[in-house]
């Protein structure tokens, strides 16, 4: 998968994306991050890329031009799916990162200061939000979009490491887990796991996932169904 990054700050995913996974995942070439700088399309003099807001008011809007033509670069003759990133958008959801996993290609904006001139919209597929806040710029969650939709891209992920298991795969919370020691400090990894009775363990796991579901979450047991059905199954 290609993902293109149109930002202000390309200097903030430098760490992020080359380390870990990330960065195993696009040495090994299944996955290309490229960061472009929208100030070096700006056609003024100095170079800026942001002004005041027409009718007024707090804050500094960035402005069309620069992002118009860094999209007319970096898409070329592609149409590429075009996300920006914005408390205006749609929740990011485990679901949505799975689906747009699939992809061949996306391209994500990074907004700044109090928005974005509204006729960017007009090249943008997709707004999506990382959650009901509001941080400084669109690159933290441009990075936390591409961290949650790259383990879903198969080989990111070793065979040791699983998308499925975690939390919100299947709509519950992820349940307890230990290693060794299995006695820590006075502190007794739970008996049932070390017995090695699959059944008995899965069966454990799935009551303490809806335990923690329920005390932390309760609103994600409307998904309750999905987990049902997945658990039965085996
Ligand atoms: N930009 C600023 N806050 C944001 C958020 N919560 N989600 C996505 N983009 C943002």
């Amino acid at each position: 998968m290609k993902i293109d990054i149109l930002t202000l700050f390309p200097e903030m995913f430098d760490g992020v994306l080359s380390a870990s996974i990330l960065g195993r995942a696009q040495a090994s070439g299944i996955l290309s991050i490229e960061t472009h700088d929208i100030r070096a399309y700006a056609d003024n003099k100095h170079k800026k890329t942001d002004d005041y807001p027409f009718g007024g008011g707090a804050g500094l809007v960035m402005m069309a031009q620069p992002i118009f033509d860094c999209m007319a670069a970096v898409c070329g003759d592609e149409q590429p799916h075009r996300i920006l990133l914005t408390p205006r958008g749609k929740l990011l959801t485990s679901e949505r990162a799975k689906e747009l996993s699939k992809l061949d290609r996306i391209v994500l904006l990074c907004g700044h200061y109090e928005g974005v001139d509204e006729r960017v919209n007009t090249l943008i597929d997709e707004e999506i939000s990382i959650g009901d806040y509001v941080l400084t710029g669109g690159e933290l969650p441009a990075m936390v979009l591409v961290d949650c939709l790259s383990r879903f891209i198969p080989g990111v992920l070793g065979s040791e490491e699983s998308a499925e298991d975690e939390s919100h795969a299947n709509g519950l919370l992820e349940y307890p887990q230990y290693t060794r020691p299995a006695s820590f400090r006075g502190l007794d990894v739970p008996e049932i796991l070390l017995n090695g009775h699959h059944a008995n363990i899965a069966k454990w796991r799935h009551e303490q996932a809806m335990e923690k579901t329920r005390e932390m979450r309760p609103c994600l047991l409307g998904n309750f169904g999905r987990v049902d059905r997945a658990y039965t199954k085996k």
